[in-house]
């Protein structure tokens, strides 16, 4: 499937991500700023924020209760679309899904 990051200067990364890969090992993968991971994708650190682009949100879905609680420990403001990007897998049926990156 594609991706792609919207970056806070404007700018845009794409990269095709095979199915199964988390979007937060897609984005360290491909270089992405802001995108950290530091907890390898175990919802232990929230450094993988992103915002869910809106005409994404509805197939992507909402956080899980633990996401949600982690999500309230972002540093960049909460958004009504933020996921955890390593909580968001890879599937063609996300083929296109456009994740805005934060400030943070
Ligand atoms: S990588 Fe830590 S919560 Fe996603």
């Amino acid at each position: 499937m594609k991706v792609i990051w919207k970056l806070p200067d404007g700018s845009e990364i794409s990269a095709q991500v095979s199915d199964g890969t988390n979007m937060m090992e897609a984005a360290v993968a491909n270089n992405v700023p802001n995108v950290i991971g530091e907890c390898g994708g175990s919802l232990a650190c929230a450094t993988c924020h992103v915002y869910v682009d809106a005409a994404w949100s509805s197939q992507t879905g909402a956080a899980g209760e633990f996401e949600d609680a982690m999500l309230d420990a972002t540093e960049a403001e909460r958004g009504p679309t933020s996921r955890l990007s390593c909580q968001i897998l890879a599937s063609q049926a996300l083929d296109g899904l456009t994740l805005i990156v934060p400030e943070v």
